[in-house]
């Protein structure tokens, strides 16, 4: 297939990296992010997220590859990718605002014979009846005069193990001919291709998949709450399960689920669903146990701590998972902003976030040395970053509580989740 002149829009944690493999293809790309930080970065040669290195972008820019914050650009591309964010309105109900906004941006310049692929993570239905109707507006017939389909990104930022081209990419479009130019070029790029029968599978697939994750991390928090209850050990417990070779999953207990996928996307899925009348119990529940996780890690600090207006707690970890420097739905944040206003002194150090807004206010990463763990009366570990001094922090703190098993040791001053 003859190389393609692929328009990526929104250059964050998935579309980076997708518009590196698309680079690395000997496509040429058009990276287009409306944040002038972003696009001064990648012009810099610098990398804003630290599963990519600055060679990457170096590499990236030597090669056919250029960056921009104006949509219009996308009117020389042959393929236009949408990875724009779909977080969730504080109604908790889907906002496609990004969406939206960025077809409407493109709707001008959009040229007949363009295909549109969409891999933002949304309810069945959004190709259909979102995006397809703006396309249309501008008077052309998909799956003849313009081709659109949905591809979901299954990206799992910091996993070294799965580089984002070895795990088999679902496709989907709007009509066959659709289906079949996504595959003509994601065939370029990606090892495994799955095709669906239609862009509401596909979308269903992605809800499917984050939200079962999303429910047994729920259960995770629950069985180890249950297991606190009842003085048994969890990390042994399913430790155990796990060797069983068939039907268990790892599952880790934390201070609650967070990201801009995996605790969102249900709610997508379950908008969509109450939509039609039908209900959606274990998504329910899943989200009230996870919204209840970081008042229960509270609860537990507060039993290890015995006078709030004397504690000084330090938090590890404000991102909401290791290696990275996302911070979006942490529910370390909802942890840190319970502390503070119940009157706790808290600091906190985060290798990847330098500075953070908790309640109003501005607080710095402390480094972590052995007399600056010693002034804590509590270390609380809620980030498992992999560069992190353990032993120091083992040797050094007063107490600790352990909420992400970060520890494989035991001793009088640890309590664990
Ligand atoms: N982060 C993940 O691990 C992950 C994994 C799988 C799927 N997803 C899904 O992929 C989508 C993108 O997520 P992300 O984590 O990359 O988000 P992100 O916030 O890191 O990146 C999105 C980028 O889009 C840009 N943008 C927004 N509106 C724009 C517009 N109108 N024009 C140009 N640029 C625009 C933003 O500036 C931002 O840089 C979401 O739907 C998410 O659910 C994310």
């Amino acid at each position: 297939m003859k190389k393609q002149n692929i328009a990526i829009v929104g250059l964050g944690y998935v579309g980076l990296p997708l518009a590196i493999e698309c680079s690395r293809r000997g496509h040429r790309v058009i990276g287009i992010d409306q944040d002038q930080g972003k696009v001064h970065d990648l012009h810099r040669q610098r990398s804003y997220i630290n599963e990519v290195d600055d060679k990457a972008i170096e590499a990236l820019m030597n090669e056919s590859f250029t960056v921009t914050d104006q949509c219009e650009e996308a009117k020389q591309a042959t393929v236009i990718i949408l990875c724009v964010p779909t977080p969730l309105a504080s109604t908790g109900t889907p906002n496609l605002c990004y969406v939206q906004t960025a077809l409407k941006q493109l709707a001008p310049h959009l040229q007949q014979g363009q295909l549109l692929i969409l891999e933002s993570s949304t309810f069945p239905g959004t190709t259909e009846e979102i995006v397809v109707p703006l396309i249309e507006r501008e008077g052309f017939l998909i799956g003849k005069t313009f081709f659109v389909g949905y591809s979901p990104e299954r990206i799992d930022p910091g996993n070294k193990q799965f580089h984002l081209t070895d795990v088999p990419k679902v496709i989907s479009g709007m009509t066959s001919e659709c289906l079949q130019r996504v595959k003509d070029v994601y065939e370029t790029i990606f090892k495994e291709l799955v095709p669906v029968s239609s862009t509401r599978v596909a979308e269903a697939v992605k809800m499917f998949e984050n939200t079962q994750r999303f429910i047994n991390l729920s259960f995770v928090n629950e069985m180890a709450r249950a297991c606190y209850e009842l003085e048994i050990n969890v990390e042994e417990v399913l430790l155990t399960a796990e060797t069983k070779p068939y039907g268990s999953s790892a599952y880790r207990p934390g201070p609650g689920v967070g990201g801009h996928c995996i605790p969102v996307d249900p709610l997508y899925f379950k908008w969509k669903v109450n939509q039609v009348g039908a209900t959606t119990r274990f998504i329910d529940l899943a989200k009230a146990v996870n919204d209840e996780q970081p008042d229960y890690i509270v609860k537990r600090i507060r039993s290890l701590i015995h006078s709030v207006e004397e504690a000084a707690i330090l938090l590890i970890g404000l991102s909401y998972k290791k290696n990275t420097r996302d911070t979006r739905e942490s529910k370390s944040i909802g942890v840190a902003e319970r502390l503070i206003q119940a009157g706790f002194t808290i600091a906190y150090h985060d290798p990847f976030v330098p500075v953070y807004t908790l309640c109003d206010q501005a607080y710095q990463s402390i480094t972590i040395a052995e007399d600056t763990l010693a002034v804590f009366d509590l270390v609380v570990l809620l980030t498992d970053h992999d560069d992190l001094d353990y032993n120091k922090v083992v040797q050094h703190s007063k107490c600790i509580f352990d909420t992400k098993q970060c520890l494989s040791v035991e001793g009088p001053h640890i309590h664990k989740l």
